[in-house]
């Protein structure tokens, strides 16, 4: 029996046209995007150089480790991605490489709401995906006891993982936006986010208006 709230990722390529240095020197803000609809394969990309697993051991004293495209402090792996599509909120499983169905309505309007300037809140109106990258504070703080660190850490680690996700959009010849200037409380319920994922980047991404 299938689960019709499971959306299986084609699996993700590891090699592509463009080099990572073509890459590097192609990413750049771009904060109109176009309304055509991304493939799946385009969003399975996206979130696997995001947050993909790429690698798990499995050592002769049974504590099985996996790695990450992204690094992460103690090997917490706090960074938790939800995907908003015009089908609905997902909730990316990176072990399944997966999405799970949390809402089947298009939230990418109330969304939009908590963003503070126009043209951010135009990105995530029109745009197919917007990537939503939150931290699990629970995780979090196994990374280390001391609040202070915790909180330098997960900042980090959401850049290290939002730069994979830019450079691999620009591979793909998608413009994404960083919005980091919006409303935390309103994104709680225009999503229904659990209260211990605290969200630390939206992300639009789509074509450039010219394509
Ligand atoms: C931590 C961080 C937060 C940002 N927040 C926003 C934002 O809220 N809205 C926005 O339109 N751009 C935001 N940006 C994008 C910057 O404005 C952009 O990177 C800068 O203008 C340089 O342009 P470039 O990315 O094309 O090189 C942010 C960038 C960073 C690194």
């Amino acid at each position: 029996m299938t689960d019709e709230k499971v959306l299986k990722l084609p699996t993700p390529r590891h090699k592509g046209p463009m080099s990572l240095e073509a890459a590097i020197k192609t990413r750049k803000t771009t904060r109109e995007l176009s309304s055509k609809s991304l493939s799946l394969f385009q969003v399975s990309q996206l979130l696997w150089a995001l947050q993909g697993v790429t690698q798990i051991e499995e050592p002769s004293d049974g504590k099985s480790l996996h790695y990450r495209t992204a690094p992460s402090s103690g090997r917490a792996f706090p960074l938790e991605v939800y995907t908003l599509l015009s089908s609905g909120l997902y909730h990316f499983k990176p072990f399944e490489h997966e999405l799970y169905l949390l809402s089947g309505e298009d939230l990418r309007k109330p969304l939009s709401e908590a963003a503070y300037a126009d043209f951010n809140q135009e990105a995530i109106q029109t745009s197919p995906l917007t990537i939503v990258l939150t931290v699990d504070n629970k995780a979090a703080l196994k990374m280390t006891p001391l609040l202070e660190d915790v909180i330098r850490y997960v900042h980090l680690e959401a850049g290290h993982a939002t730069q994979n996700l830019a450079l691999q959009a620009a591979s793909l010849g998608l413009g994404l936006t960083i919005i980091t200037s919006f409303k935390i409380g309103k994104v709680y319920p225009a999503l229904k986010l659990p209260l211990k994922h605290r969200p630390i980047y939206l992300l639009p991404i789509g074509y450039p208006p010219e394509d």
